[in-house]
């Protein structure tokens, strides 16, 4: 029900000035800590899943929390998109710039198929450089990106825009 998203969603916190000057942070920490707002937003990303997905990607490291939970809630598997260095045989690697600062990000090799639909999970949709990197390198090994879920999405941000025609369910958007 929406009024349990609503609820979970009011967990988040905001902190102004982190991780620098002029940011205003939103810290999913207490939402991941509390039972029933963790399962409830699980819940509502599941619900978010395009028809004809067969994987989820997540995003290094708050992503992988919560595709590791709606995969197991929608029976689905999940593709760990990582940090550079982590990998021992990667499929594909992109740099992107994020809010702040800049990151890469591997694909492991032999996991995605050609034409295989995925759904991109993510917590935070900010300039979107991270969820579009990732679209970038699934779709360089020629898998289809069916949608994108997050939590919330910082829409001053621009995050979407930079998605293009690609779709995107935010269970909030601030
Ligand atoms: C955060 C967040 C998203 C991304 C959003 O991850 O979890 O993945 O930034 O920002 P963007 O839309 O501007 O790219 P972060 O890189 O801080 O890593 P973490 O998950 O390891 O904390
Ligand atoms: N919160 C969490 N992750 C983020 C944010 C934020 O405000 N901005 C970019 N990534």
């Amino acid at each position: 029900a929406l009024d349990k998203v609503d609820a979970a969603l009011g967990l988040i916190t905001e902190i102004d000035g982190f991780p620098e000057p002029g940011v205003r942070f939103r810290d999913l920490s207490p939402l991941f800590a509390d039972a029933a707002g963790f399962s409830t937003v699980v819940d509502a990303l599941a619900s978010t899943i395009e028809p004809e997905v067969g994987l989820l990607a997540a995003v290094e490291a708050r992503g992988f929390v919560l595709a590791a939970a709606v995969g197991y809630a929608a029976g689905l598997g999940v593709v760990l998109v990582r940090k550079p260095g982590k990998l021992p045989a990667v499929a594909g690697r992109v740099d992107y710039e994020l809010e702040y600062g800049t990151a890469s990000l591997e694909l492991p090799a032999g996991v995605v198929a050609p034409g295989q639909r995925i759904q991109v999970v993510d917590d935070v949709l900010a300039t979107g450089g991270t969820v579009k990197a990732a679209c970038a390198l699934l779709e360089k090994a020629g898998a289809a990106v069916a949608g994108v879920s997050v939590v919330l999405e910082l829409a001053g941000l621009g995050g979407r825009a930079t998605l293009g025609d690609r779709v995107v369910r935010a269970l909030s958007t601030v």
